[in-house]
């Protein structure tokens, strides 16, 4: 199902909320969480798909990577209004419009530190200066586009009065959504209800606009903060999907999107968001991302609506309402299946694909189906999560360098074990011995003995993807280099091949920063 995408000034219900996805902005600028533009890609299309209101693809002024990916995003998403972010400077606000400028619904967003702190000591501005960078900053960006968000950074630590000149003079501008950030994750519940409602209270033209919030969840409180600003009158949400993002990352999308649906009896509002597609998103920026959700995360964690204990158990067999707040289907879970096996033809392998949410084009959908069958000569029984691994394991790899060819393990307690790995860098294979404490160790000084690098191993971790001990290991691996983090994923049946499938995910991740950074080298390999 599509869920209809609704601009602001579209919005008649007074209790319809707007879902401000920005997890390719807010989410994507956390350590590690980097997206190619095919991912960004592929992100964008499925939150359009599920009913996002406004999708912020990026910081456009801040690479020009971030440029492609908003302008890219603009062109093709068909529902939702896509914002580009922008600080105060005229540079960066030209920058935002250019990229946004191809949206069927385009969106400058653009923020100013406010609080006294901030003020001080990273802008070195008086709040008049301030004052005066509001109101020529939101006249700039509505010269570009009608749709004009204003941010009022570190709002929440921002003097009452101050706020409210600030919140007056950006609409006056022409700012028609006013967003007063949690930045630090500092508020409380009742404290953020109670600041809307005096913004609200007190700005002569507070009803021109529609009010925003954008909590960070450094204190745990993210979810319950937005949704008390929503009590105090604001109507648009900016959250993420797993609600990743900066330190403790942002609201997750999911977690309130079921919060208002669960609950809607004491929140009685609505989101244009499809909850069947939650899932597969978390599932989706989980890949690209590298970041594994925690089991026991709210909605989207494996354990959410698993059931262990005996009398737990025993009370949903009798009644699933005994235990159960809402239901897997809502959420887009759907019962492990026992899907396929190696006779399936390739018209069922292309329903089950539909079915689970994927939309391929026919080479997508041929290269799926020659390693569905590779899959299914090693593994008796495939199930709907090994399908979407393998999947998601393509969108995540599709623009890696180095891939792996040949592995060959020695492992057991004879020792030493020892790795002989042949990759592909760039079309040219290269083949190495190394030996290392234990298999895994092996693998990787393999890997460091074909391409020297000096980033250091901060993250191993392994799951299964389905139960059985022929299941699908997913591991994801994070290398540290130079101040940068970096994650990949792998998934095989084999321990070790995942293992170092994710390694070089990760590496091939640092090396595409570096040769940015430094064009004119390209892959270097040991001789
Ligand atoms: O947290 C924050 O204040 C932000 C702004 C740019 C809106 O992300
Ligand atoms: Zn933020």
């Amino acid at each position: 199902m599509t869920a209809t995408s609704q601009t602001p000034s579209a919005v008649s219900d007074k209790n319809r909320v707007l879902i401000f996805d920005t997890t390719l902005r807010d989410g994507e600028q956390c350590p590690g969480a980097t997206m190619t533009l095919e991912e960004k890609l592929q992100v964008a299309d499925l939150l359009d798909e599920m009913g996002v209101d406004i999708i912020e693809a990026g910081f456009p002024i801040a690479s020009n990577g971030d440029f492609e990916a908003v302008e890219a995003i603009a062109r093709r998403i068909k529902n939702a209004t896509v914002a580009g972010l922008a600080r105060a400077g005229m540079a960066d606000i030209d920058r935002a419009g250019e990229a946004v400028r191809h949206a069927r619904r385009p969106r400058i967003h653009t923020f100013l530190s406010t609080s006294p702190v901030h003020m001080k000591h990273k802008l070195q501005k008086e709040p008049d200066q301030v004052l005066e960078m509001v109101i020529a900053s939101v006249t700039r960006a509505r010269n570009h586009v009608g749709d004009v968000e204003w941010s009022a950074e570190d709002g929440t630590r921002t003097e009452h009065d101050f706020l409210c000149r600030c919140v007056e003079a950006a609409i006056k501008a022409g700012a028609t959504t006013i967003n007063i950030p949690d930045t630090v994750g500092y508020t409380a519940p009742h404290e953020y209800k109670a600041l809307f409602e005096m913004v609200r209270n007190r700005v002569p033209n507070a009803d021109k606009a529609i009010f925003s919030v954008h909590c960070h969840n450094d204190l745990g409180m993210a979810v319950a903060n937005s949704i008390a600003g929503i009590e105090g009158g604001a109507r648009q949400i900016e959250c993420t999907i797993n609600g990743i993002g900066e330190r403790a990352g942002n609201a997750a999308l999911e977690e309130i999107v079921m919060a208002i649906k669960t609950r809607n009896d004491i929140f009685p509002y609505q989101t244009g968001i499809d909850s069947k597609m939650l899932t597969r998103a978390s599932k989706l920026v989980s890949t690209v991302t590298s970041f594994p959700v925690q089991y026991n995360k709210a909605i989207v964690g494996r354990n959410a609506f698993a059931h262990e204990s005996g009398i737990h158990q025993d009370g949903m067999l009798k009644n699933t309402q005994t235990y159960e707040i809402m239901t897997p289907d809502s959420v887009g879970v759907k019962s492990t299946s026992l899907v396929m096996g190696k006779h399936s033809g390739r018209n069922a392998f292309k329903d089950k694909l539909k079915h689970l949410g994927y939309g391929l084009s026919d080479n997508q959908l041929e290269d799926a189906f020659v390693r569905f069958k590779e899959l299914a000569d090693r593994k008796k029984v495939i199930y709907d999560e090994d399908i979407e691994a393998l999947v998601d394991e393509k969108i995540a790899h599709s623009q890696d360098r180095m891939k792996v060819i040949s592995l060959l393990v020695v492992a057991g307690t004879m020792g030493p074990q020892a790795a002989t790995l042949t990759l592909d860098l760039d079309g040219v294979h290269k083949t190495v011995q190394a030996s290392g404490n234990g298999p895994v160790d092996a693998v990787f000084n393999a890997i460091k003995a074909i391409v020297p690098h000096e980033a250091v191993l901060e993250l191993y971790q392994v799951h299964a993807v389905t139960q059985g001990t022929d299941a699908q290991a997913e591991v994801s691996v994070r290398l540290q280099a130079n101040g940068n983090t970096f994650t990949g994923k792998g998934a095989d049946p084999d321990t070790l091949v995942s293992s170092a499938k994710a390694y070089l995910s990760a590496l091939n991740k640092l090396i595409a920063k570096h040769e940015r950074l430094h064009p004119q080298h390209g892959i270097v390999a040991a001789e």
